[in-house]
């Protein structure tokens, strides 16, 4: 059985490099042929425009991800596979989600904080060429995780804040209108190494340092020719440690292929050979996702298509899911009778999780029913996470996930009220 939605997107603003396909693609299209899991990926170029302003490259970012994950060996057969601009549910969810996020927060947004302290250091208006494109992003960002009711959302570090923000918006708005969004959570492979790039630095674009995944194999091996080294001679022997080669070699090799060339290392190996070394390891992986590849960018049509079936697939969900929560915020036929009474009935009328936080810092969660009785209330966690995480095998697994909480909940309503309160929940409800 399916349990767990995970949901996530690349901006379609660049060329993916290896660092990308590392730190983000490799992993992803793994975890995505696990059978308990449903996935979502997409293209996300709505977001692509914020910072974008170059028709022909925002198009051809996404031919070429798209291609990319294909190539990688997503199959858009197993998981729903689609480009945001196909989903109109999910601008019309941005809207409905901006009225219930307060402008405060989205004033402590990293990104758009970024772009106000840099102006202010240089003496300009806070808000210069400051877009509400870049303001909204955390918005639009919750919508695209919201509308599938993702779990859990695999992203950089950097992207935490803007998953956090969504589960306040998700509460904020389960509290004004009933229960119809899970709290996503954000996952972070931390035991993924940040690549280093040509010049040692983390492999970004902003450094113009990375070697793309997809470039003819001559050239990557140009490119790799190219990667900083010391000035040691051959013969002499070379530390791995700080090196961007040995990093580099580690991300694709075996822990014994890696031992060896450690060892090669140490006894003097010359740059040059190290370099041929890394360069054939890399080829042996990307050669024949390349051959895909390359057969794919020759095909836009294809993967249009690929596209175009996975947008039905997500509209599937995203449609009759729109439809609930515009009934649910008085988005309604004039014919439908629905008085106010009968709307605060709705409104109240589901048992609800409500996750705060404390004088004492500490992150607490209680249920109660569709009354207002406490059913249950949890002792303090140190992190907003773990007190989602709490929630959310709550809400998934019903009171079997009770006995594995024991230690976190101090308040408990008997078992059959609060079985039938869980029940109300679960992966399909949410
Ligand atoms: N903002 C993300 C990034 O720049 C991309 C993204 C857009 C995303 N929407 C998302 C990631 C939803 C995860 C879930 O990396």
């Amino acid at each position: 059985m399916k349990t767990h939605r995970v949901l996530t997107g690349i901006t379609t603003s660049g060329t993916p490099h290896l660092g990308n396909y590392v730190g983000a693609i490799r992993p992803t299209v793994r975890a995505s042929r696990l059978a308990e899991v449903e996935s979502f990926y997409f293209l996300a170029d709505y977001h692509a425009l914020i910072k974008v302003g170059e028709p022909a490259r925002v198009q051809r970012s996404t031919l070429e991800i798209a291609a990319t994950w294909l190539a990688c060996g997503l199959d858009p057969e197993k998981v729903t596979f689609y480009r945001q601009s196909d989903i109109p549910e999910i601008p019309e969810l941005t809207w409905l989600l901006t009225c219930v996020t307060g402008k405060g927060i989205l004033n402590r947004a990293h990104a758009y904080k970024a772009s106000v302290d840099k102006n202010n250091a240089a003496g300009e208006d806070p808000d210069a060429g400051v877009t509400a494109g870049l303001f909204m992003y955390p918005v639009l960002m919750a919508a695209d995780i919201m509308m599938f009711n993702a779990h859990q959302v695999p992203v950089g570090r950097d992207q935490i804040q803007h998953i956090e923000m969504a589960r306040d918006m998700a509460s904020s708005f389960n509290h004004l209108y009933g229960e119809h969004f899970t709290l996503p959570e954000a996952v972070t492979e931390d035991h993924v190494a940040l690549l280093p790039g040509l010049d040692g630095r983390k492999m970004s674009k902003s450094y113009d340092n990375t070697i793309p995944l997809f470039v003819p194999r001559e050239q990557l091996r140009k490119l790799i020719m190219g990667i900083v080294t010391d000035s040691r001679a051959p013969g002499e022997p070379k530390s791995t440690e700080g090196s961007a080669l040995f990093q580099l070699y580690q991300a694709f090799a075996s822990a014994d292929e890696t031992t060896a060339l450690a060892k090669a290392f140490a006894e003097g190996i010359a740059w040059g050979d190290a370099k041929q070394t890394l360069f054939e390891r890399l080829d042996r992986e990307i050669a024949p996702l390349r051959e895909v590849y390359d057969q794919l960018i020759q095909d836009p049509a294809r993967i249009e298509k690929t596209l175009k079936a996975g947008a039905d697939k997500a509209r599937a969900i995203a449609t009759p899911f729109t439809a609930r929560l515009r009934e649910a915020v008085g988005l309604r036929r004039l014919d439908s009778a629905v008085s106010a009474t009968a709307t605060k009935a709705t409104k109240t009328a589901a048992p609800a999780f409500k996750q705060y936080r404390e004088s004492d810092g500490l992150f607490y969660f209680k249920l109660v029913d569709a009354g207002g009785q406490l059913l249950l209330q949890s002792t303090g966690f140190a992190s907003g996470k773990e007190a989602a995480g709490a929630i959310a095998r709550l809400q998934q697994q019903g009171s079997q996930a009770l006995d594995g909480l024991q230690a976190q909940l101090i308040t408990q309503a008997d078992p059959a009220a609060l079985a039938q309160a869980l029940a109300h929940f679960g992966p399909d409800k949410a």
